[in-house]
């Protein structure tokens, strides 16, 4: 671990880092061969990448359960910390059956290669029906996020972890800027006060809005699109990225705006997903966040603004992290420009919504999202990406 020297505290306190030193990698390597292996899926590594890197500090490892289960019912380690999201290695009896507590994993990833060590804890059996009604607000197989916990393992390993080596993305190398890094960066153009945004969607106006919103009170704006693995009718990471890097060549100031990757896997947890999101931004020096309209939702699981209120459910300062709220936004044709019912008079006739789904169906007709919409340069880049 070292200690954070810049900009606000990370989560607990202290910037984990656990990507093994030369000399453990080539301990760790020496050992591969004959440590019993256990396959990561995508979730699981990316869950280790943001361990190792120190995106979930104060988290060393995959949850024990006596930080698992207060995580799940009450949102906190067993130190009493926030922490909304139970982040676990869940694996089968069959591959939990032969490992003993208190020896080494080697971690592969999906294809086999040796990318992270375990040490072994516990192993533990859990409630899945509990983890999903309290994570997920719904035990329905239906919500991607709960369909996942339920196709898991039985058993979940915990333990500290280590990354043997941080690999730069295979596609957005330039964007991979990590805890340590983006707390620099901040530093270094003098921010005292910088906003994050998380999305897993492609950019439109009412993003640009709220985060336009938001910058204009604060130092710097810290756009981290998540880019690790999502639903499969989400738009991929690529394409996504392809409209940030337009937008920041034609809509937004290089010196207030810095664009990176956020590898974490979606869970569609709502509101407390809007939690963890928040203090992963915290981890990357962020002082505030912004929360809108049903934040890191999916379907119709929960409120418009559910994902706000749970913030008020924190004593002040506990979480560190400063959300922004947001009403939801849309084009008024009222008064020509974004706004939400807060800002603007008009009836519901003046406004244009358009969902991402809607923007999907009409790219698949061929048509382009209309420029209220989406930035003119963004609905071609999509249009490109759904004929390809
Ligand atoms: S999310 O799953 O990452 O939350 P998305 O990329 O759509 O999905 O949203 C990113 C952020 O923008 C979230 O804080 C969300 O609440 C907010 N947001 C998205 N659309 C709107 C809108 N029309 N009005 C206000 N906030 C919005």
């Amino acid at each position: 671990m070292t200690t954070h020297t810049e900009g606000i505290a990370p989560h607990g306190g202290h910037l984990v880092q656990r990507i093994a030193s030369d000399a453990e990698r080539q301990e760790f390597l020496a050992q591969a061969e004959q440590l019993p292996r256990v396959p990561l899926d995508e979730r699981a590594f990316s869950d280790l990448v943001m361990i190792a890197i120190g995106g979930f500090s104060p988290l060393i490892g995959f949850l024990e359960q006596s930080d698992y289960e207060p995580v799940v019912t009450e949102m906190r380690l067993a130190n009493g910390l926030p922490w909304a999201i139970p982040v676990t290695l869940s694996v089968s009896e069959e591959i939990a059956a032969p490992l003993q507590e208190g020896s080494w994993v080697r971690l592969d990833d999906s294809t086999g290669r040796f990318v992270g060590v375990l040490e072994l804890t516990q192993k533990y059996r859990y409630n899945k029906a509990h983890e999903v009604t309290n994570v997920y607000r719904t035990d329905e197989t239906k919500h991607p996020g709960v369909k996942v916990v339920y196709d898991q393992g039985a058993i979940n390993l915990a333990g500290p972890v280590w990354l043997l080596e941080r690999d730069p993305h295979p596609l957005f190398p330039k964007y991979q800027i990590d805890p340590a890094a983006s707390r620099h960066l901040f530093v270094e153009r003098g921010w005292q006060t910088v906003v994050g945004f998380q999305t897993r969607n492609p950019i439109h106006r009412a993003h640009e809005y709220i985060q336009k919103c938001a910058l204009e009170t604060v130092d710097g704006l810290f756009l981290h699109p998540l880019v690790g693995a999502t639903k499969s009718d989400d738009i991929p990471a690529d394409v996504r990225m392809r409209c940030y890097e337009i937008m920041m060549a034609h809509y937004f100031p290089q010196d207030r705006v810095i664009l990176a990757i956020n590898p974490s896997a979606m869970r569609y947890a709502g509101p407390r997903e809007a939690i963890f999101h928040a203090l992963v931004r915290k981890n990357y020096g962020c002082t505030h966040f912004i929360v809108g309209r049903d934040h890191a939702g999916v379907g119709d699981y929960y409120g418009t603004y559910d994902a706000q209120h749970i913030f008020d459910e924190f004593a002040p300062g506990e979480l560190g992290i400063l959300p922004m709220k947001f009403e939801h936004a849309f084009y008024c044709k009222r008064t020509g420009q974004m706004a939400t019912t807060k800002t603007s008079p008009s009836g519901p006739e003046d406004r244009l919504h358009l969902s991402g789904t809607k923007v999907r169906e009409m790219l698949r007709r061929g048509e382009l999202p209309p420029p209220e919409f989406s930035r003119p340069e963004v609905a071609a880049e999509l249009a490109k990406a759904m004929h390809q």
